[in-house]
């Protein structure tokens, strides 16, 4: 057979499996929807520009891996590949900044990147993420953090860890960058590391290799170079997870991939996922919305990694939703029949009681084996006689019991013993 397969990086999800992803989304995005979060939702491609400005030019992101196109218009677009830059677009574009502050949103949605693919590593993905926009304000971090603290653990996961750090702001960290570029330009890199030094030298403290890993153990830190106010926000978020029972570890390398972070930035990386272990991350991007040309909006927010949060709960061996089952499945004898059943699960169906029906003229046996395979609770059996009798068979498909009731009343009994 020669039919098509997903492109490469790629999956699908299917039955049964689907309902897992269903409830971790769900789940993500509990908490916030009870903290005053509103949904928000963007275009899945925006102009490229929105991205090469606001996540940075040199990032990997940028560089390597959008997916951009012409449009037969002319336009240059890209498959969105994060969400702040995008939501905070469609903020400043509604005015929304000139309303009541901070304005938070939470959104979910498939994005796209092109990095080689791997366990975990996709070319589409799913984010859950969360955004507050228009306050500076410590205890906005703090809660930021919490929530995602608290849509892990609902689901039951244990084995994450919360990494934290302070990038500074316009005051220190170009102090801070200057004295990094000139630790770093003493390393023995290769040609590409250099260039990094001169455009974008935190991306360096970031690399995995070994090698350069070694080299970095003298760098200085950041948190040694954080101007009075940053070092006191700092502190602030961090006294107000530990009153929230919140642990984390002290993270000076941690830059995350994206260029628009100041002071606060943080990742939950997960012990049992191999190399692509951060499930979620995000910061705070006091100069984002300036950088697209808006007003000074200071704000923070995060993502959390639908996909590698299944994986995650997987590798933990935590029981995952399945689908939902219907409670009543219809297994109709004879075309009389059909009509008959078909008429009582529709009526069920509009009185909210989950039913599904054999479809395709199925014999008894095999109708019999789709019942059970559905994991309904009941099923409703009915032939040529118990119709001229006007009854239906109700067979309870966890004890096996079978009793004769009458087709006029048996959705009102079901209801009744279903609900
Ligand atoms: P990010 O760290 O690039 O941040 O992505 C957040 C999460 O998305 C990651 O921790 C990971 O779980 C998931 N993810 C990213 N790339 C892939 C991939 N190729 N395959 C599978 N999962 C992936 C952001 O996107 C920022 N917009 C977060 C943010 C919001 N910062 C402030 N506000």
């Amino acid at each position: 057979m020669n039919t098509f397969s997903a492109p490469k990086g790629t999956y699908d999800l299917l039955p049964p499996e689907s309902a897992a992803f269903l409830a971790v989304r769900e789940a993500l995005a509990a908490p916030l929807k009870r903290s005053g979060y509103g949904y928000v939702e963007t275009p899945g491609f925006e102009d490229v520009k929105l991205f090469s400005r606001g996540v940075g030019e040199s990032t990997d992101i940028v560089t390597k891996e959008m997916y951009t196109l012409t449009t037969k218009g002319g336009d240059e677009l890209a498959l969105r590949p994060e969400g702040t830059a995008s939501v905070l677009r469609a903020a400043l574009e509604a005015n929304l900044h000139r309303g009541p502050l901070p304005v938070k949103l939470w959104y979910s949605g498939s994005y796209y990147r092109y990095e080689r693919p791997q366990a975990g590593r996709y070319r589409h993905f799913s984010q859950v993420g969360a955004e507050a926009l228009g306050a500076e304000d410590p205890a906005l971090d703090a809660e930021l953090i919490i929530l995602a603290v608290d849509a892990y653990r609902s689901l039951g996961l244990r084995d994450f860890r919360l990494l934290l750090n302070s990038l500074g702001d316009k005051e220190c960290r170009p102090v801070y960058r200057a004295a990094l570029q000139e630790y770093l330009r003493g390393l023995d890199l290769d040609e590409e590391t250099r260039a990094r030094i001169e455009i974008n030298p935190l991306r360096v403290l970031d690399d995995k290799r070994e090698q350069v890993q070694r080299q970095l153990a003298g760098a200085p830190r950041i948190s040694d170079h954080l101007c009075d106010a940053c070092r006191e926000y700092h502190d602030q978020v961090r006294e107000l997870l530990t009153a929230a029972d919140i642990t984390f570890e002290d993270d000076v390398k941690l830059v995350r991939g994206l260029d628009y972070y100041t002071r606060t930035t943080f990742e939950f990386v997960h012990g049992r996922l191999g190399s692509q272990s951060a499930v979620g991350g995000g910061g705070r991007y006091d100069g984002l919305s300036q950088m697209l040309g808006g007003p000074e909006l200071p704000s923070v927010g995060w993502a959390l990694g639908v996909d590698r949060t299944v994986l995650a709960l997987k590798a933990e061996g935590i029981e995952l939703p399945s689908a939902g089952r219907t409670d009543v499945f219809a297994v109709p004898l004879g075309e009389q029949a059909r009509r008959a059943l078909f008429g009582v699960v529709t009526e069920l169906r509009r009185q909210g009681v989950s039913a599904d029906f054999a479809f395709g003229g199925k014999g008894l046996k095999n109708a019999m084996k789709s019942a059970n395979r559905s994991g309904a609770r009941f099923a409703v059996i009915a032939g040529e006689r118990d119709l001229a009798d006007g009854e239906v068979q109700l067979k309870d498909l966890e004890s096996g019991e079978q009793t004769s009731v009458a087709l006029e009343t048996v959705a009102a009994t079901l209801r009744e013993r279903l609900l």
